[in-house]
């Protein structure tokens, strides 16, 4: 019997749950919040590498007074060949409370659906990032004073094809009513659903003002198919320098992490006065802890 909420995926939430995410989020971390979280426990299963999600979840659940467990892959038994679908079955059969994922692959929501642990993606191959749209829009939203992104113009470039955190934050982002254009070479652009999304592959091809613009690596790691193009040509042709982005409007800037500096993104760029790469991981704590609640209660 599920007895506690997923979010696997943006399409999990509806516009009140989004709205009362931000609101949470937006409130401090009070101990009547702390109170009733006391003694349960967070885990979070990694099997891909991560720096701000898995230590912002983790953080997170310390600021609200939960006790964390963290599985780490390489000092597990993993390492004397256990798989990965005996080592979740016996995560679970701990029962924590609530569980944070990352996996390389999608994650397949029937295999949890007898599982009374609350569960959360912490980003599934190619497929979602839930987390990161959220704290991305949450971070705008806050920093336009709104509480929906009606009106504004974002732009994501880079590897749109194969970024989890682009497929969350293009549900999320159109929803809260902004109109996002992709600018991505032709081999990052993805065939489908993402197409009907304005996109295009140059600068030159940008004639507006954009509210918002959003960084995306190269996600070498996730590229099977040998289509992409040299770390050279995409700076060349894709990195946000300070020339470009004055081209583009008086816009924000935002990046997921982790950031290739010198390659999508300069370091005058990142740290820009208008740069808000760091409110963005400061936000994760807050909107993943809200996510932790929404998902408990
Ligand atoms: N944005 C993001 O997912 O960063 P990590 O890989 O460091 O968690």
């Amino acid at each position: 019997m599920v007895t506690h909420r997923a979010i696997l995926s943006i399409d999990d939430l509806t516009d009140s749950d989004v709205s009362r995410i931000f609101f949470a989020a937006r409130g401090s971390l009070s101990e009547s919040r702390k109170a009733r979280l006391r003694g349960r426990v967070l885990m979070t299963v990694f099997f891909e590498s991560s720096t701000r999600t898995r230590l912002s979840f983790e953080m997170a659940a310390h600021r609200l007074s939960m006790g964390i467990s963290t599985f780490q892959v390489a000092s597990s038994s993993m390492s004397k060949g256990e798989a990965e679908a005996e080592t979740l079955e016996n995560l679970f059969a701990m029962s924590p409370d609530v569980v944070v994922i990352r996996q390389a692959s999608t994650i397949d929501r029937s295999r949890y659906a007898q599982t009374n642990c609350a569960l959360i993606n912490g980003g599934d191959g190619v497929n979602e990032h839930p987390s990161q749209a959220l704290l991305d829009c949450f971070t705008l939203t806050q920093y336009f004073r709104t509480d929906s992104l009606a009106g504004k113009n974002i732009l994501l470039i880079g590897d749109v094809a194969h970024s989890r955190v682009a497929h969350s934050n293009l549900k999320l982002m159109t929803r809260l009513g902004a109109r996002v254009t992709f600018l991505a070479p032709d081999v990052f652009q993805e065939p489908g659903a993402l197409l009907q999304q304005r996109t295009v592959s140059s600068f030159d091809e940008l004639d507006d003002q954009f509210d918002a613009v959003m960084c995306l690596r190269v996600q070498k790691e996730r590229i099977q198919d040998g289509k992409s193009i040299s770390d050279l040509e995409f700076a060349e042709r894709y990195s946000l320098t300070e020339e470009r982005l004055e081209r583009l409007g008086h816009c924000v800037i935002l990046h997921p992490g982790p950031m290739n500096i010198g390659i999508e993104i300069t370091k005058a760029t990142a740290y820009h006065p208008r740069s808000l790469i760091l409110e963005q991981v400061k936000n994760g704590v807050l909107v993943r802890a809200a996510m932790i609640e929404h998902c408990l209660f």
